[in-house]
């Protein structure tokens, strides 16, 4: 049976200890790619998917956050005075409509499979996407909108979106055993959260968008916490193989930037930088110096 995803669940209830000390106070989904939040992007990738339902797992001291999509009176006056009439439609364009978002809270950081969990009331009974704000994929066609197209050609079963890492690099993720590789889809036999490289299935590794089945929440409702004390997702979709349920990777068409980690969000901030008509001939000069610079002193 063919169903629309419709529904996305946004897990931004982390502690973001890799950005401390900023994410004291600034939740990590807010800080800025160039002009957008993480969560911008994230939201315009759903969007573009056809997703109309956007659910947040939220924590304490994420209130930035949910101001963020609100409407802004005082500011949109302002703009509008002023005859700022571009930056007000753009300021308007990050509005969302009341009761597209909902909110719920994950009172503990016990891992993303928790969060997912914390959902579970607003997901209901129907397939859902998952998106995490870390990973920024660019790429022509948004990377949930390409996998929301192949689900619908599936008609079912479990979709993780997959990227080739180096066996250095398994620790990090979690991997994908592989039972068949038809190219962009692979149909998955196993999945193991952050092996060692040695211990690593394949070079696939999970990238954080997934289309999921209701049962995976059934499947979190059972678990234990698993690797490093979290209730993992990995786990539970894991559970799905387990059954005989379809579990398909999704090699996806983009550059993905792990925004969760320092380098990783720098190189977006240049990639996406250098992406922009009105920033790339600054930026694209400044680098060029630097990295003569650094060339001319070794
Ligand atoms: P991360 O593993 O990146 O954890 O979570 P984190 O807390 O955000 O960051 P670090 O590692 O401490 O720097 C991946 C995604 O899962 C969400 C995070 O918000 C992020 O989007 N998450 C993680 C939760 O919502 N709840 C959790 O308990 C854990």
């Amino acid at each position: 049976m063919k169903r629309k995803v419709t529904k996305a669940v946004f897990p931004v209830a982390g502690l973001g200890t890799r950005f401390l000390p900023a994410t004291k106070s600034i939740p990590k989904e807010i800080m800025t790619l160039v002009d957008r939040p993480l969560i911008q992007y994230a939201i315009d990738e759903a969007r573009a998917a056809g997703i109309t339902d956007f659910i947040f797992v939220t924590s304490r001291g994420k209130s930035a956050l949910e101001d963020y999509f609100d409407h802004a009176p005082e500011l949109e006056g302002t703009l509008r005075r002023a005859g700022k009439t571009e930056l007000l439609e753009m300021v308007k364009a990050t509005n969302m409509d009341s009761g597209a978002i909902a909110y719920v809270r994950q009172n503990r950081p016990l891992g993303l499979g928790h969060a997912v969990w914390c959902a579970r009331r607003l997901i209901g009974n129907e397939p859902f996407a998952v998106i995490l704000t870390d990973d920024v994929i660019a790429g022509e066609t948004p990377c949930l909108k390409q996998m929301v197209d192949a689900y619908a050609e599936l008609g079912g079963g479990n979709m993780v979106a997959a990227m080739e890492v180096p066996p250095s690099k398994a620790p990090s993720y979690g991997m994908l055993d592989i039972k068949e590789d038809m190219g962009s889809l692979v149909a998955v036999s196993g999945m193991v959260e952050k092996p060692s490289a040695e211990d690593a299935p394949s070079n696939l590794a999970v990238i954080g968008r997934y289309i999921l089945t209701p049962r995976v929440l059934q499947n979190l409702n059972r678990l234990k916490q698993g690797a490093g004390g979290e209730i993992q997702l990995t786990d539970a979709i894991a559970e799905e193989v387990e059954r005989g349920e379809p579990v398909w990777g999704f090699r996806f068409r983009g550059q993905r930037f792990d925004c969760g980690s320092k380098a990783g969000f720098l190189q977006a901030t240049v990639a996406f930088g250098l992406a922009r008509d009105d920033l790339r001939d600054e930026l694209a000069r400044y680098l060029y110096e630097v990295v003569a610079l650094q060339k001319a002193a070794q």
